[in-house]
């Protein structure tokens, strides 16, 4: 977490600064802070306390500018949110900017105290920008050099950019696990913590590998390994994002500008992927033959929180169209757990971000176990990617609200992608079969289109109704029971109100007993094969005189019956149902979150890309 900019050009850059943390804001909004080379060869720091704005405000009453400059927004790690724990740390003439966490900081902090270096921060991040100045100083090492001895001794998990005042016009970074991309521009070079902060500048990206340090100058850039110093070959890849990706064009938020794109981002997933002329898949980012299927004894979709969810729709097409059965685990559990796995076994890590510390663990765990293992992932470049065989990449295009909607489908839709190729190489699936998957598949976007064109004054009065209430329950059976669980993270976590999905099967065991006329239930009743079960739990609610908002199929004459609210979605096959009840999970926590007021795209206490454990 946290987000890292660093630039090197002929411009002043303090707005550029800005502007790529505007960007980088998700990863982390407890301060942020920016420190520049001024144009009278000083480094100079300003730093605030919570969000960006109020960095802004600080810049505005005490502007500084210059043509080397770093930025850092935070997710507080170590340390309290304060603006003393804020990035840059500096030490002498150096200042630094970190994601991630320096697991040996003390024993370093012990160290260079009997060296005479004094703290002022509570962080881990601090003691680097000493060492670098100490390396630099005791010494003498040029900066490039004295930050590859630093970050020798580090443990832990860094990106981190470094800037000197004695060396204006340079930046030095390094990275382990933790991501770091190189912006190459036109007399300018650019790291960040992602592309899509860059995009604006360069679409030229080198993603930094672990166990390398790069340095910048305005003309030119040298990476090198840090274990050994050699140099390494700088080979940028051109990334395809847009600029306007990263935009809120006109939407009030991020989050529902990326619930509108869903159509174009399962229609670019599903591109090229399907071939209706040829009744197929075409996945050949999946290494796997028919006999490598056929010798797997166990599969596991391993990922966290959403990302998770979309692997527990997946099991429910692998198990229909494949006849194979996934163990869906949370990557921050099974990491730590003794499953057995071996060559026989195939992983399938599934992540937007394709950094998130558990599931690149829990990944990294099966690999030397002897697993094979793929990946469903949206960044290009991203760790996750970079260690599997073979990668089905998401076309959702930069995802900056914290609260993941078009990622979500459209893992969904690269999950039933790879459930109809696994389906189709163990023979599991006929044509006729197949072509109705493709088709319903194909027809999605539009479906959802559709869906969404119909407007949003039913979740608007739905909010009204219920905004203030404290607890909500999410209902679903099937393939819908992980919709009920979407459903109810995306409210808890963008609206602050207490939430649980649920299978509805499930209601009286226990759940029933939370409904009163004051706990509203979300229930997911299209006319699949679980229409009349799921009928019963609603009656059952309403028994209880709990107010209940049925999703139910449009034309189902008698889904409104017994509801205080009636939603709709088209009549799909059931297998594409989960994507399209997608959209009113997310519209209802959308506009529950906007009514209320709190931060839709960046909720308190998250970060988009969780990188620590
Ligand atoms: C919730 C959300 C998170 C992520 C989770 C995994 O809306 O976005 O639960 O799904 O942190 O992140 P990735 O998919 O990047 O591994």
């Amino acid at each position: 977490m946290c987000g890292i900019i660093g630039y090197v050009g002929p411009d002043l850059c303090a707005d550029t600064l800005i502007g790529a943390l505007s960007k980088l804001e998700y990863r982390g909004y407890d301060s942020a802070g920016i420190a520049v080379i001024d144009e009278g060869g000083a480094l100079v720091t300003r730093r605030a306390e919570g969000k960006l704005g109020n960095l802004v405000k600080r810049l505005r009453e005490e502007p500084v500018d210059g043509r080397t400059g770093i930025g850092h927004t935070r997710w507080a790690t170590h340390g309290a949110p304060t603006e003393s724990n804020a990035h840059p740390h500096r030490s002498g003439s150096i200042a630094v900017i970190h994601n991630g966490i320096i697991e040996n900081h003390l024993e370093l902090k012990a160290e260079l105290r009997e060296h005479g270096h004094e703290f002022t921060s509570e962080t881990d991040t601090e003691v680097f920008a000493h060492l670098v100045d100490h390396y630099r100083t005791v010494r003498g090492l040029a900066l490039p050099e004295a930050v590859r001895q630093a970050v020798i001794r580090l443990h832990g998990a860094y990106a981190v950019v470094v800037v000197d005042a004695k060396t204006p016009g340079m930046l030095v970074g390094a990275r382990m696990a933790s991501p770091l991309v190189l912006g190459v521009g036109e007399g300018a070079n650019y790291l960040a913590s992602d592309a899509a902060a860059l995009l604006s500048h360069t679409r030229d990206m080198v993603f930094i590998e672990d166990g390398q340090v790069v340095t910048l100058t305005p003309g030119g850039v040298e990476l090198r390994d840090v274990a050994s110093g050699e140099l390494l070959p700088v080979a940028p890849v051109h990334v395809t994002w847009s600029p306007a990706m990263a935009e809120k064009g006109g939407y009030k938020h991020f989050m529902l500008k990326e619930i509108h794109e869903q159509p174009r981002a399962i229609g670019d997933t599903l591109r090229g992927r399907v071939s209706l002329e040829r009744n197929a898949v075409n996945l050949p980012e999946v290494p796997l033959t028919r006999d490598d299927l056929a010798s797997f004894r166990q599969i596991y979709v391993v990922a966290c929180g959403t990302s998770w969810h979309a692997g527990l729709v997946g099991r429910y097409l692998f198990e229909d169209l494949a006849g194979l059965s996934p163990h869906v685990e949370l990557a921050s559990e099974l990491r730590y757990r003794k499953a057995p796995m071996d060559e026989r076994t195939l992983f399938i890590a599934v992540s937007q971000s394709g950094e998130t510390a558990d599931t690149l663990a829990a990944l990294r765990d099966a690999k030397a176990k002897g697993a094979r293992c793929i990946a469903i992932c949206n960044v290009l470049g991203s760790s996750i990617p970079r260690e599997c065989e073979g990668t089905v990449y998401t076309h959702a295009g930069p995802e900056i609200g914290v609260a993941s909607t078009k990622a979500f489908t459209t893992q969904v839709a690269a999950l039933h992608l790879i459930a109809l190729h696994f389906g189709r190489l163990l023979g599991r699936l006929d044509d006729g079969a197949m072509a109705a998957e493709l088709a319903a598949l194909l027809h999605v976007p539009s479906v959802i289109e559709t869906l969404l064109l119909a407007g949003e004054a039913p979740y608007e009065e739905i909010a009204r109704a219920w905004h203030d209430r404290t607890s909500m329950l999410f209902l679903g059976r099937g393939s819908l029971f992980p919709m009920a669980l979407e459903g109810a993270l995306k409210l808890k976590e963008i609206s602050y109100i207490h939430a649980e999905g649920y299978a509805a099967g499930e209601m009286k065991h226990g759940p029933i007993a939370l409904i009163d006329e004051k706990t509203p239930t979300i229930i997911l009743n299209p006319r699949d094969g679980h229409y009349a079960k799921v009928r019963s739990n609603l009656s059952e609610v309403r028994a209880r005189s709990g107010p209940v908002c049925v999703v139910a199929t449009e034309g189902d004459a008698d889904a409104g019956d017994a509801a205080t609210f009636c939603l709709t979605v088209p009549d799909v096959p059931e297998h594409v149902l989960p994507l399209v009840m997608a959209v009113p999970m997310q519209l209802i926590a959308y506009h529950m979150a906007d009514f209320k007021g709190t931060d839709v795209d960046q909720p308190r206490n998250l970060a988009k890309s969780v990188t620590v454990e």
